[in-house]
């Protein structure tokens, strides 16, 4: 980092705010959420990426409705091959086609109930780069290794075996600690700043936009925006609604 610290290099900070619908809204409730957001974002600054990361059946109308607008359209899930016999899969000419920008891969509910390991999270970044997607990596201890005092060792290993031959430069990292998730008990932002600096410090590239996730919501997001190491957030049960997601949006800094 040419011996600065963060908070002297804003000039290189890139903000990303993505939500994760998860398995959430059908195709009329995401337009009609756009509906609602979209006339919020008249003053939220132009440095500030806003994403949809929504599910596979609401990607089409959503990237058409949202063209020539600032957001972008991400996905929940890439498979690693071109195309094959992988029932239930979905590959990056699929979701390219109809305009999607970003994906999210290795989230902890993929890891925890769908049997996603660091190797298969490792082929499915590697297939999204491939494709000119931007990956949103998702790293995160559960309480239990929080609590055997592994964090720094689990993010890591997720981060060493996630990034295998990776391209670091076009990579959104999410610091998500799983306790965290969908509990409405975030994590302190001084503790999010720090460990996201331990990943930073473990990546060769360090201008990567790195997020912060877990019970992310318009009540703790101008402290999590103010500390220097984060870049961002990866925001599920807020997202859904259009004026809690717009004020997380439009945080004050
Ligand atoms: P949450 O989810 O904001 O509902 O905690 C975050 C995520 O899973 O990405």
């Amino acid at each position: 980092m040419n011996g600065l610290a963060r908070s002297e290099q804003s000039a290189v900070r890139r903000i990303i705010i993505a939500g994760n619908w998860k398995m959430y809204k059908t195709q009329a409730e995401a337009l009609e959420f756009l509906q609602a957001f979209l006339p919020q974002l008249s003053e939220t600054p132009e440095s500030r990426k806003v994403v949809l990361c929504a599910p596979f059946t609401t990607l089409s109308s959503l990237s058409k409705t949202l063209h020539g607008s600032r957001v972008r359209v991400g996905a929940q899930n890439i498979h690693w091959a071109k195309e094959g016999a992988f029932t239930g899969e979905i590959s990056g000419a699929m979701l390219t086609e109809i305009g999607v920008r970003y994906v999210v891969v290795g989230h902890s509910e993929r890891r925890q109930y769908f049997g996603e390991t660091d190797e298969t999270v490792n082929q499915r970044l590697l297939a999204a780069q491939s494709f000119g997607l931007l990956p949103i990596l998702c790293v995160g201890e559960s309480k239990q290794q929080r609590d055997a005092g592994e964090t720094e060792a689990v993010i890591s290993r997720q981060l060493e075996r996630g990034l295998v031959g990776a391209d670091q430069t076009n990579l959104v990292i999410a610091y998500e600690p799983i306790w965290a998730i969908g509990t409405g008990d975030t994590c302190a932002a001084e503790e999010a700043n720090r460990v996201i600096g331990l990943i930073r410090s473990q990546l060769k590239d360090t201008d990567v936009p790195i997020q912060y996730g877990g019970s992310v919501k318009p009540e703790n997001i101008d402290e999590i925006m103010a500390q220097p190491e984060i870049d961002g957030a990866l925001v599920g049960g807020a997202s859904l609604e259009a004026e809690s997601f717009a004020r997380i949006v439009n945080y004050q800094s």
